[in-house]
Order: C-alpha cells, then structure tokens, then sequence
C-alpha cells in the first residue's frame, strides 16, 4: 500500500483564519468556483490537471520538440497512445471537451440522441450544444447510494436495448461509456458492461465510444472486482476496453498525469478526416492540437506511470482510508468508495435542509468554512431544475458533494484533518445553514452561480 515515490518538490498551502474565510466565501458570491487559490488550505474541488508531475515527466519535458508540425514529441506521443489503446487515427486535443466538441460535432447530427451511463457535464453540453439529445442510462444499482454492488457505474443493459429497438431507436447516434462514471459517485464500469454495450451497438449500427478520462483507474477496479481479470495487469485491461469501443474521447488532466492535455482515438479513417478538418481549424495542427511539445512529453511519460499497479493500488488504498475515517467521523459517503473522489452524503447528514436550501452546497460551503477545504456539490444545484427566479423546481435525486482527489500531491495526514473538520461538522449539523440562488447563467449553472446564505431563524439577516 506504500504509494511508490517519495516527495521531491513541495508547495506551500495557505491558512486563513475563520474571519477570513467568511469574508472570502461572501466575496466569491458562496460560490467555491470564485474563490482563489491562495484562499484554499485542502483544494479537493477537482481530480483534473492538479496532480503531481515526476522527476520522470520533467526530465522528459526537456526533450520537448515545439516544431510546429511533425514534432518527434508528437510521435513519440502518438505512438504511446496508439500502443496502449489500439486506435490507428489519433488526435491530440488540448482537453477533454476540446476533443468532445469535434468528435460530437462531426459524428452527431441535430435531434440525434447520445446515450450514456452517465454524461458528464461538459459532455452533456456538448452533445446539447449540436442539438442532440445527453441521454443518462445509469443501472439502478447506482441509486442504492449504500450497497456494495462492485460495477455501479454500468449501464442500464435493458433500457439501452429497448431504446435501440424501440421506436426513438433510428434517433440514437452514439453510445458513449463514461469511466469510471464519475457523475454517479466515481463507481467503475465492468468489462462485461461494456462487452455487452458493444454488441447491442454493433447489432443496430450505432457507434460506440469511451469517455476514458480515468481508463486506469477503472482498469485498476476491474482487475480487483470483476471475476476472470485478477491476472491482467491495469494496462491490459484498459487496452481491452478500448478494444472493445470503436474509438474514444480523452481528457488526459487525469489518468495522463498532467496539468493539459487529451486525445480523440478512432478507427474509422472517414471520421478521422473530418475531425481533423475540424481540429487544424479549430485546436491546432494535427501534431500538436493545442499542446506545446514539452506537454505531449510529460504526458507520454505519465501514462506509462498511470498504469502502475503499484501507484493504483496505494491510490485506491489512499482513497479508501479516506472514506472509512469520513465514515467512521459518522459521514456516509457513496459505497463501494472509488479512486479518484469520495462523494458525501449531504442530503442524510443535514436533514434539516430541503433541497431549495442546497444540503449539498451547505456542506460544501461549511468545509471551506470551517477548514478551507474546496469541493464541489453534486445535487439540486447542479442537477435540479430551476425556475426564471431561481427557484428549485425538481430537485436532483441526492444531495452529494464531492471530495476530488488530485494525484500524488496530499499525504494521509492532510486526509486526517478533512476527516477531522467533517466529523466536527458531523457532531452539530444543525449549524448549517441553508442557500439560495441570487444569480445564475443559463448554462453549466454551477460555474458562474452566485448565493446567499439563509439567516438562521430568529437571528439578523
Ligand atoms: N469526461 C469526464 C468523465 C470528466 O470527468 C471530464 C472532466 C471531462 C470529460 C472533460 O475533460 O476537463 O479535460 O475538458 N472532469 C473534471 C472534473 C473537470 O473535475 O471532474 P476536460
């Protein structure tokens, strides 16, 4: 369980008194998105390009070739890739949603539907923003947030089918696996799944992609979890499902180990065209898409470390300790945990709390109250349907927040005192008060919303 490197280069994190950190939330409109990061101690708000680089990477980003085309870092990069998923047409894209963007644009026509385990935010956009449809088909396992159910993050195999065979099924034009589904609580999707997916997809001519943002880590949950894989290592299985889908889309800030960076992976030389059209116009040439060379050498170094059982292990093992202290703290957290984020159950710890008044964000907020510790909610205020005055309409189906955790960069002691700021939540939760919404874009609304705190009864506004 020992994570396999030692600390090299370190980075002061800042602490601010509890008088700060209300003048600093009020100022960011209570909204963690708004805060700076001088003004965070624990930052869990994402998993995404915060991870530590290596010695490794660094040496290798030295070696960067910026020639504008035909860089050898773009080979040596391309070759990389292609070697561990076993797509012929590659394209390098600067992240994830750059590479959603051109491979929706160019595979998805308007009224077409998408369907996914579940769509993350940015995807679920950029499906929308072609005028098809972000369909979610979780497994219902996924909704008992408590059970132990190993592949939570499945497909609901009967409803893709019915879909396919029903009368929406000529609408369908891409089923799209997220893994792991790190919009239903960072649960992992089983070989089996996805072997299934492919079928129904290649039995009604719909093509099938990965949204691979954490291919190893969920290789890593496979290997422990699905019987028949104990013997493969985390980089044969990944390479399998990739086999298993017609292409993929890639946001390389997380399993590549780095600040920037993804790809789109094809098969299919006609789509490559187009895409490409697509990226030399809009990213960047063919050979760089939007990164500088020395980006496409750390990023081909890390994803030859990603795929170390020895760092997945003391990852998921890290994780793991997080959440039986947070649970142990009297914090239910989503079951089983995952790696790469915990999600806290904010609607059962503050039951005093409607929906309206955001539990989720609550929480979230009292962490950075309390501790100076960032994250971001996953309930009614990222899910649930507003009004014009935003009012909540429909709320989502939980209250969540989720706790992200960035790659190689904190030690169990600072896991320590996250645990220990939540179970001192924990012991008082009625302190907590609820939000409501003052403004709020039309779009993506957890970004750029803005709140107010709810007075407790009886006291001054
Ligand atoms: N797909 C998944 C499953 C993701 O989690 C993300 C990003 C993307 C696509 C988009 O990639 O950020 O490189 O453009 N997730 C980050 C997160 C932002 O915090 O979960 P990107």
């Amino acid at each position: 369980m020992l994570p396999p490197y030692r600390i090299k280069v370190v980075e002061p994190i800042p602490f601010l008194s509890a008088e700060e950190r209300q003048l600093a939330l009020a100022e960011a409109g209570y909204n963690p998105f708004n805060l700076r990061a001088d003004q965070i101690t624990i930052d869990l708000l994402s998993d995404s390009g915060t991870g530590a680089t290596s010695a490794a990477q660094e040496a290798a980003a030295a070696l960067g070739d910026e020639s504008y085309a035909g860089a050898r870092s773009w080979f040596r990069f391309r070759d990389e890739v292609r070697d561990l998923t076993g797509y012929p047409r590659i394209l390098p894209v600067h992240q994830g949603r750059a590479g959603e963007r051109i491979l929706f644009s160019s595979l998805l026509k308007p009224g077409q539907i998408c369907i996914s385990n579940t769509h993350f935010d940015t995807t679920h956009a950029n499906v929308e923003l072609v005028g098809a449809e972000a369909r979610d088909l979780p497994c219902p396992e996924a909704l008992d947030l408590d059970s132990a159910e190993p592949f939570k993050g499945n497909i609901d195999l009967d409803a893709l089918e019915r879909t396919l065979t029903g009368p929406e099924g000529h609408r369908v034009g891409l089923v799209l696996m997220t893994i792991t589904n790190n919009g239903l609580g960072a649960q992992p999707v089983s070989m089996a799944n996805l072997a299934a997916v492919r079928e129904l997809c290649r039995r009604h001519r719909v093509p099938f992609f990965l949204d691979a943002a954490r291919f190893a880590e969920n290789a890593w949950l496979v290997g422990q979890r699905e019987p028949g894989y104990r013997d493969w290592t985390p980089r044969q299985i990944a390479a399998h499902a990739f086999q298993l889908a017609d292409g993929c889309v890639v946001s390389l800030k997380k399993d590549g180990l780095s600040a920037i960076g993804g790809f789109i992976g094809l098969r299919d030389d006609d789509l490559h065209a187009v895409c490409e059209a697509n990226l030399i116009a809009t990213e960047g040439f063919s050979t760089y898409g939007g990164l500088a060379g020395h980006d496409l050498e750390r990023l081909t170094q890390g994803l030859r470390e990603v795929v170390d059982p020895a760092y997945l292990q003391a990852r998921a093992a890290s994780t793991a300790r997080l959440a039986q202290m947070i649970n142990d703290a009297g914090v239910d957290t989503v079951q089983p945990p995952g790696i790469h984020a915990l999600y806290l159950n904010a609607g059962r710890l503050l039951p005093h709390l409607s929906p309206r008044e955001f539990p989720g964000h609550a929480l979230g907020c009292q962490l950075y109250l309390d501790g100076g510790i960032r994250c971001a909610e996953l309930g009614s205020l990222y899910l649930g349907g507003m009004d014009d005055q935003h009012q909540l309409l429909t709320p989502a189906p939980f209250e969540l927040v989720r706790l992200a955790i960035p790659r190689r960069v904190y030690t169990d002691t600072h896991f320590e005192y996250v645990a220990a700021v939540l179970a001192d939540i924990a012991k008082d939760p009625e302190r907590v008060r609820g939000y409501r919404v003052v403004s709020s874009p039309p779009l993506l609304r957890h970004f750029k919303v803005r709140l107010e705190r709810i007075p407790a009864p009886g006291s001054a506004a």
